[in-house]
């Protein structure tokens, strides 16, 4: 496959639209072009601030973390209300649980009609890794109080079911938010120097090693055992698992196998139908950063040149392409309820900047 455009000018261009994307608030919007992607996500926003580190503007990450900082501490009596109904068995309801998707300005979003689902704990656990990542043990005390509010938070509610990574299966635990929480814990242990969060977060991954893994590979969670291209984060950025510890390199394989388009796109997971469950450039250029770090340099360059190859005009990156899709019925009617696909998506080129950075995995110890 041949491209004209070049990595360099990509990352360049990455780091343009995500600074863009950043209100004064230090918010990432998700996609600037898509009204339904006009909120924060703290998953999106997270590898937003991890790009920005990688590129080389620390002061574009520093401002989205002191946003969240000051959002979660904003809800600090909520928290707390939620953690002791959360320890005395009161099981709060998904809708009174914390969102993962805030206004720029930090506020719940407004929902008219169809509520879309919220609660999702990934975010929460990939915020505080990439503030680890930022800071190392060197975290300023201005950041104390809301990983403290943080990792209570997730300590508690680990166990529930929530929304996975792609907003469904809500009645469901999942092995991607599993691994979040966990990679979240362990920062958390980190900059707060307390032992307790890495005990819950070894308690996760023991749980994921004994019930989350089918046949050989981790599965989407303890009920599915249908590979998911979030799986990777497990390895990168996660570190939870080696990549060549044999389950974590038999999940990417089937990543790779299984969930590869006929042109090296990969898809979410197999039934997807989101605008027809597509090649994700996010999921391609997340497949391609592992395997830069892995040192399969064929994988990296066929991630690299396929994302580059299905970059748009203005050499934007979207969130999907439209042409290879699992269930072609469901690109039209996704098309007629929300129009043209998410593009420039922020996520994605964030993805694009870590593949192509020298952006490594954690190592835990
Ligand atoms: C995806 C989420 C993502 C959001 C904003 C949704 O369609 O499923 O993973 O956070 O878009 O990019």
């Amino acid at each position: 496959m041949t491209t004209t455009l070049s990595s360099k000018h990509m990352v360049d261009q990455g780091v343009r639209i995500i600074a863009d994307g950043q209100a004064p608030s230090g918010a990432y919007i998700a996609s600037p072009n898509f009204p339904q992607y006009h909120y924060a996500w703290l998953r999106d926003g997270a590898y937003c601030a991890l790009a920005m580190d990688a590129a080389g503007e620390p002061a574009s990450a520093e401002a989205f973390h002191d946003w969240v900082a000051g959002v979660i501490e904003s809800r600090r009596d909520e928290i707390h209300s939620l953690v002791g109904r959360l320890e005395r068995g009161d099981i709060p309801k998904p809708h009174e649980m914390l969102p993962t998707r805030y206004t720029l300005d930090g506020q719940n979003e407004h929902v008219d009609g169809e509520a879309w689902p919220n609660f999702q704990l990934d975010g929460y656990g990939t915020w505080l890794y990439a503030l680890h990542s930022h800071f190392g043990r060197e975290l300023p005390v201005r950041l104390l109080p809301a990983v403290e509010l943080a990792v209570s938070y997730l300590s508690s509610g680990w166990q529930l079911p929530c929304f996975d990574y792609w907003e469904e299966f809500g009645h469901r635990q999942h092995t991607a938010t599993l691994a979040a929480i966990a990679a979240g814990l362990k920062a958390g242990s980190s900059m707060l120097g307390a032992s307790a969060p890495e005990e819950i977060a070894n308690e996760i991954l023991r749980f994921i090693s004994t019930r989350c893994v089918f046949d050989g590979a981790f599965g989407k969670g303890p009920e599915d055992g249908r590979v998911d291209a979030s799986l990777i984060s497990l390895a990168t950025p996660f570190g939870l698992y080696d990549s060549d510890d044999p389950v974590m390199a038999r999940t990417v394989e089937k990543i790779r196998g299984d969930l590869s388009s006929p042109t090296g796109g990969i898809r979410r997971y197999i039934g997807d139908t989101y605008f027809g469950g597509n090649p994700w450039l996010l999921l391609t250029a997340w497949l391609g950063w592992h395997d830069r770090l892995t040192g399969n340099d064929a994988g990296h360059r066929a991630a690299r040149d396929w994302v580059l190859e299905h970059a748009t005009k203005g050499d934007d990156l979207p969130e999907q392409i439209l042409h290879e899709p699992q269930d072609a019925a469901f690109v039209g009617s996704w098309l007629e309820r929300w129009g043209p696909v998410a593009n420039p998506l922020l996520w994605s080129h964030s993805k694009f900047i870590l593949m192509e950075s020298e952006a490594t995995s954690a190592t835990w110890n």
